[in-house]
């Protein structure tokens, strides 16, 4: 199968009531496609994990999951600030969450390190200034 869009959601900045939907809505449709639920739980939560980065940290944008015979690749891209340091970021346990966001559950910095885990392939290009984009594939 050549490489078509699944799914494509736009996600704005601080709407945690959203907060979710686009990987639930992912793993109703892996699981229409009779998706593997070992494959479909490694993607719902890389995509969960870009989601909520995306309204906590980001000014807005969206998230775009492909699939083909060979894969799934999921690909958020945003708005801005971008990350200064994306080593630092990258560290388990650093996360610049503000208090309410971390008294709402989030904030841990575990998100990137969980997306690293659950991917086979993952990569951030990121300005200042101009906007994050992450790209997880999970291979079937
Ligand atoms: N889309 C983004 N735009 C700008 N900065 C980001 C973005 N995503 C992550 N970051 C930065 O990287 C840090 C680490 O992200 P990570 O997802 O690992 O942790 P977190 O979101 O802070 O906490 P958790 O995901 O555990 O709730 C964030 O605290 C933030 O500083
Ligand atoms: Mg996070």
């Amino acid at each position: 199968m050549r490489e078509q869009v699944l799914l494509q959601s736009k996600i704005a900045q601080g709407d945690f009531s959203r907060g979710g939907e686009t990987s639930s809505n992912l793993k109703e449709a892996l699981r229409k496609l009779g998706i593997k639920l070992t494959i479909s739980r490694r993607v719902t939560i890389v995509t969960y994990e870009m989601e909520m980065n995306i309204i906590i940290h980001s000014l807005g944008g969206q998230i775009t999951v492909y699939i083909s015979s060979e894969q799934i690749r999921v690909v958020a891209e945003d708005l801005g600030p971008g990350i200064a340091d994306v080593e630092r970021a990258l560290q388990p346990g650093y996360s610049t969450a503000d208090d309410y966001v971390r008294a709402l559950g989030f904030g841990a910095g575990m998100g990137l390190n969980n997306i690293k885990h659950y991917s086979d392939h993952f990569t951030i290009e990121t300005e200042e200034g101009k906007g994050t984009t992450f790209t997880a594939i999970i291979n079937f």
